[in-house]
Parts: structure tokens; C-alpha cells; sequence
């Protein structure tokens, strides 16, 4: 049978091919820009059809069908990575989160989390009959690999991307023909703290570096303080706009990079219709699995790499919360710890952590004697080596104890250092002198 043969006969409806789904399996979707929406429309419909169904996706964007309250008790959710609305999937106790690096995903699928079904969405065919995974490479391969049935929606809308994003239809069980705007997300624009935060971190930047930049509000900002850079090269988890603009004036053009050079290497993107279109069929962005691009070992091979992630708070010792608010489970690891791993083993590499220095309106400091209680240690102080605030740069790196709470309490929030210091002062026995 030819490929195009075979395509018209998986052709099926969304509400047909859900009945493939059995009670008590389990069901891997796509996630962030390239959640499947027409199944999970389709499960939320028929949820009373279905008990005890486990979804795992990693991000969620904006709205997800199957997280409405007349779906409570049907499906259960399980995700390594919370965003708001599936953060209140989990407080309600209709789901769990369960800590991992987003890189091992892909070896976990099909053991540690069963796969049953898979759900993605791709592009339609190309001559050949393959399908590109779009905007979101990361775990989809592993999925469709290790599922019993595989589910496609095959949407006009999603851009045709390259690296190593092709699905064939011989994959595929059921495919759903379609065309619907991806979510998108809209960064707010940064404000005077982040602006200066950004451009701390750009005085860590120099020409022909390669970056990573987490994710959160600051990314965008760095990025924005790196126009008069040259020759930068991406190689990241995710990015955003601000990487298409840098790439459109030919500040970033991936010419010195050591690794997939000229090429900006990522696993997933998100942002507005003019990013997909960006990424549409073009051969400077190179989408490839997780488990490749967040090795720490491949990251290394990236001489002058510099990390940029964001965090939630930082103790006097160095150690960083990015994940949890004491016990609250607030977003996940993503790739920060390897991303700080691989640019500590690579030639002139960079790690960096940049944080306001305050939250909730300034009330509170993020720099803190102790972490939250119940706070989870997301970076250790035996990997962290950068942090910057809006008040400047912290190498603790290398540093003592006691080199490491002055060196923080001086990029703490004025309002703040009184306090801390009298806490180093209670801990190293000398005076504090800023
Ligand atoms: N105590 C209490 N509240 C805090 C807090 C603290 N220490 N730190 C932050 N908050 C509050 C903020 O005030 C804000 O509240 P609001 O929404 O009411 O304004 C909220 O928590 C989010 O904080 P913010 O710093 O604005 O979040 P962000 O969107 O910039 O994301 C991280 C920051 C750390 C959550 C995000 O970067 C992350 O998840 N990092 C870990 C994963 C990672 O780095 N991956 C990298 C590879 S992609």
C-alpha cells in the first residue's frame, strides 16, 4: 500500500478515534503550542465515557479542555512541569506532579510512565508521507515509539519544521486532518527590573556565545540587552520572540558556534503566530528530542556556552529554589540543572541564575537566609554559579560560605540586606561591612 493509500484510510474523526482509549490506560500527549485540542475537546465531551484514564503532558498554554470540573474523576493528570492552570488541576487533587529532568522523559516513557495511547499533533505529509512534529520535538518520538496506538492530528496551522521531527503515516493509527490556530504566548513587556537584569547578564555575554534561556520573564529581557552583540548561537531548551528578532538582525547567526553550527538548536518554542511562521520550513532552526538537546554532554560541546535561567528564591549557602514556594509546587526542573551542568563543562562556559530580587510586590526578599520551608532544591550549591539580581552579579562559584552570603547580600534588595546581615553575622561571627 502506498502512503497516500494508507493515510486515507486511518482518516478518522476525533470522537472515533478516543474510542481506541480504554479505562485505567494511560495517555502521553503533546504539550505547550502543540497540545492535541480536537482529542482533548473530543475526551472532554465524552469524559463520562471514561474512568480512571492517566494524561501526562509536560506545559500546558492556556486553556485545556479535559482540566474542566465535569471531567473530575474521569481523568487524572500527572505532568513534570505546572503552568497555572494545571497547577490548580493539582491543588484540586485531580492530578500529581512528579519531580523529573525533562531530558529523561523520553526514557522513561513506555517504563516509568506507561504509554498506552500517544497524542500529538504534527503537520500534514510531506511528498514522502512524513510529518513534522512542529514546534514541539521533545518527547513526541519516544511516545509514538513506545505507544500501542497512536493518535495524530495532522494541522495545516502547525509550521513544518526541521532537525529531527519527522513522523511517518505508517506510525500512525489514527490520523485527524485539521486546521486551527497553536496557542500562543504573549510575554508581558519587561519592566525597569528585568530591564536591568538583562543587562547584567549581557555583560557575561560575549561575542560568539552560545546561549540557553529558561524560561519565565527574564529570558525576553536578557535578550533584548544583546543587539550590539555579534555572532551569537542559540542552543536552548525552548525560546521565544526575542530570539527571532536577534536572529532576524544577525545577531544571532550560529557562525562561531561549535556545535550544529549556524543552526539554532531548540526542543520546543512558544509564542506568537509570527514565531511559528518563523520557524516555518526554515533551515537555520533545528528542532531535536529532549534527551539530546538537554544532555549535559552535548551542551559542553558548545564552546562559550552561557545558561540563563530563572528562580524563585536563593539561601545565604548558594542553594536555589526554581520549582516550589516552600511546599507549592509552582512550575518544574525543565532543563535548568542540565543546562547549568553543560555550560559548566564547556570551554569558557557560563552558568546563570538571574532572579528580581524581590516578589509579591516587593514585600518579599528572594534572597533569603534559609529556603522556604518545605522548599525544594532545585540547583545545588555545588553546581550554582552565577546569580544575578537587578543590583548586579553574585560568582559564588569557587567561593566559601562566607564569601558567598556577602557576595549575595550585597545584589539583595536594599530594604533586605539589613536583615541578612545580621543573619551572617549570627552565622560567621563578623561584623557584615557592605
Ligand atoms: N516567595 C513568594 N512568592 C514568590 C516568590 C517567593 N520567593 N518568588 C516568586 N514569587 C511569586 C511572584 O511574586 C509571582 O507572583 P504573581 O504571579 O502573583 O506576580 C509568581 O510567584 C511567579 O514569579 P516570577 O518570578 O514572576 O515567575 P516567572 O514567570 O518569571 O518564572 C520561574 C520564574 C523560576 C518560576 C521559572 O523560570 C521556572 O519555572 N524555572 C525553573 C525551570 C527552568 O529554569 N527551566 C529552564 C529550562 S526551560
Amino acid at each position: 500500500m502506498n502512503w497516500k493509500e494508507e493515510y486515507r484510510k486511518k482518516i478518522s474523526k476525533p470522537a472515533e478515534a478516543i474510542k481506541s482509549i480504554r479505562d485505567g490506560q494511560c495517555v502521553v500527549m503533546g504539550h505547550a503550542a502543540a497540545a492535541p485540542r480536537l482529542i482533548q475537546q473530543a475526551l472532554a465531551d465524552h469524559c463520562e465515557d471514561y474512568n480512571d484514564v492517566l494524561i501526562y503532558h509536560m506545559t500546558t498554554l492556556g486553556d485545556n479542555p479535559c482540566y474542566k470540573p465535569h471531567c473530575f474523576g474521569h481523568f487524572r493528570h500527572v505532568s513534570n512541569f505546572l503552568a497555572a492552570n494545571s497547577r490548580e488541576v493539582i491543588e484540586r487533587r485531580e492530578g500529581d506532579f512528579f519531580p523529573a529532568y525533562f531530558k529523561d522523559v523520553p526514557s522513561m516513557i513506555g517504563s516509568d510512565i506507561p504509554c498506552d495511547v500517544a497524542v500529538f499533533q504534527t503537520t500534514p505529509p510531506n511528498a514522502e508521507g512524513y510529518c513534522s512534529l512542529g514546534v514541539s520535538c521533545d518527547y513526541a518520538k519516544a511516545a509514538i515509539r513506545a505507544a500501542k496506538t497512536v493518535i495524530i492530528e495532522t494541522n495545516e496551522m502547525m509550521p513544518f519544521t526541521y532537525g529531527d521531527t519527522l513522523v511517518h503515516v505508517s506510525q500512525i493509527d489514527h490520523i485527524i486532518p485539521c486546521a486551527y490556530r497553536l496557542q500562543e504566548l504573549q510575554l508581558p513587556a519587561p519592566g525597569e527590573v528585568e530591564l536591568a537584569i538583562g543587562r547584567h547578564c549581557a555583560s557575561l555575554v560575549a561575542d560568539g556565545a552560545t546561549l540557553q534561556l529558561g524560561i519565565g520573564a527574564i529570558p525576553d529581557a536578557v535578550l533584548r540587552s544583546l543587539a550590539d552583540k555579534n555572532d551569537l548561537g542559540i542552543h536552548s531548551e525552548m525560546f521565544s520572540g526575542g530570539v527571532m528578532d536577534l536572529m532576524r538582525s544577525g545577531v544571532v547567526n550560529g557562525s562561531r558556534k561549535t556545535l550544529h553550527r549556524g543552526k539554532a538548536v531548540v526542543t520546543f518554542i512558544m509564542g506568537t503566530r509570527e514565531l511559528y511562521d518563523f520557524v516555518d520550513e526554515n533551515p537555520d532552526v533545528e528542532f531535536h528530542p529532549v534527551d539530546y538537546v538537554n544532555n549535559p554532554l552535548v551542551i559542553a560541546q558548545n564552546d562559550r556556552m552561557v545558561s540563563i535561567n530563572s528562580c524563585l528564591e536563593v539561601d545565604l549557602q548558594g542553594q536555589v529554589a526554581s520549582e516550589t514556594i516552600g511546599i507549592r509546587q509552582y512550575s518544574g526542573i525543565g532543563g535548568q540543572v542540565d543546562f547549568i551542568r553543560g555550560a559548566s563543562l564547556a570551554r569558557e562556559g557560563k552558568a546563570v541564575i538571574a532572579m528580581p530580587s524581590t516578589a509579591a510586590g516587593g514585600k518579599i526578599s528572594r534572597i533569603k537566609p534559609f529556603l522556604t520551608e518545605g522548599a525544594a532544591v532545585s540547583t545545588s550549591r555545588n553546581d550554582v554559579d552565577y546569580i544575578c539580581t537587578e543590583y548586579g552579579i553574585a560568582r559564588l562559584k569557587g567561593r566559601t560560605l562566607q564569601h558567598r552570603a556577602e557576595d549575595l547580600i550585597r545584589i539583595a534588595h536594599p530594604d533586605f540586606r539589613p536583615a541578612l546581615a545580621e543573619e551572617y553575622e549570627r552565622r560567621f561571627h563578623t561584623q557584615y561591612r557592605d
